[in-house]
């Protein structure tokens, strides 16, 4: 039994999009997130500033007590979580393997679609990992650069239309490839899950954010929290007046606080 923390980190939003079922599954655990809203978007980012960005969440996140730390990141999982994993003394879960698996498992026509970073299509991984699943599929990706600074910026609920297109547009080319299975290979996209599913109810959606969950849960299971009073600290590395509003969409009763700044 273990009241350390979970340690979670993401450049913004989507991290929450993680915590969010963190909580759903395992409501007594401590959890400290950070979301590194000084350096989002990552996607766009090259793979030595990923590297960096990663390695400072983690530093930050370790002024805990941790039991683990979720990458609630594809964009640093695809590029540098083997490398991050490699060189921990702490387990460091990602949150691509279990989406890719989950794909590969569930997909009829072999015909998978993976929307996410630049940066995470650049790095092949969903492809190469999605291939040791079921080395029959087919992966389809695209990039999508305009999504992350939509969620980020709160126009997901404010400019809903634009950010439909946004997305539809992204979209287009993979349901033109006939794909069964779409991977939501971004955490921020978890918010978009309703408007996927309404435009394209056939379509068997996999959402990255929520799957390493379960990987957790299984790694943790002998090393539960039994405690009754739970703490939860969500750190911004800026801005946290123009975060909390839409962090608040995601877990309701949230505050935050910005690193640096004592609580
Ligand atoms: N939410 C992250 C991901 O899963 C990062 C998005 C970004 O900052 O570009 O890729």
């Amino acid at each position: 039994m273990s009241r350390k923390y979970i340690g979670v980190f993401d450049s913004g939003l989507g991290g929450l999009t993680t915590v969010r079922s963190l909580i759903e599954k395992l409501p007594q655990e401590n959890v400290v997130f950070l979301g590194d809203t000084k350096n989002v978007p990552y996607g766009s980012k090259n793979r030595e500033e990923i590297l960096s960005l990663a390695c400072n969440n983690i530093a930050f996140l370790r002024q805990y007590d941790l039991k683990a730390i979720v990458i609630a990141c594809n964009t640093v999982d695809s590029n540098v979580g083997d490398k991050l994993r490699r060189e921990s003394d702490i387990r460091l879960l990602g949150v691509l393997d279990p989406a890719a698996k989950k794909a590969a498992e569930i997909t009829v026509n072999g015909r998978i679609g993976v929307l996410a970073t630049e940066m995470t299509v650049r790095s092949e991984t969903y492809k190469n990992r999605i291939h040791i699943y079921n080395s029959k599929a087919e992966v389809f990706q695209a990039a999508c650069p305009l999504l992350v600074p939509m969620i980020e910026s709160g126009d997901f609920i404010n400019k809903k239309e634009a950010t439909k297109k946004a997305l539809l547009d992204y979209l287009k080319p993979l349901i033109a490839e006939d794909i069964d299975t779409l991977v939501l290979g971004c955490t921020h996209y978890d918010v978009l899950i309703d408007m996927c599913k309404k435009e394209y109810p056939d379509l068997k959606i996999v959402s990255s954010s929520r799957l390493v969950i379960d990987d957790l849960l299984e790694y943790l299971k002998d090393d539960l929290n039994d405690q009754k009073e739970v703490k939860r600290l969500y750190y911004v590395s800026s801005d946290p007046d123009k975060f909390i509003d839409q962090a608040r969409l995601i877990i309701p009763n949230i505050n935050v606080i910005k690193t640096g700044e004592s609580d």
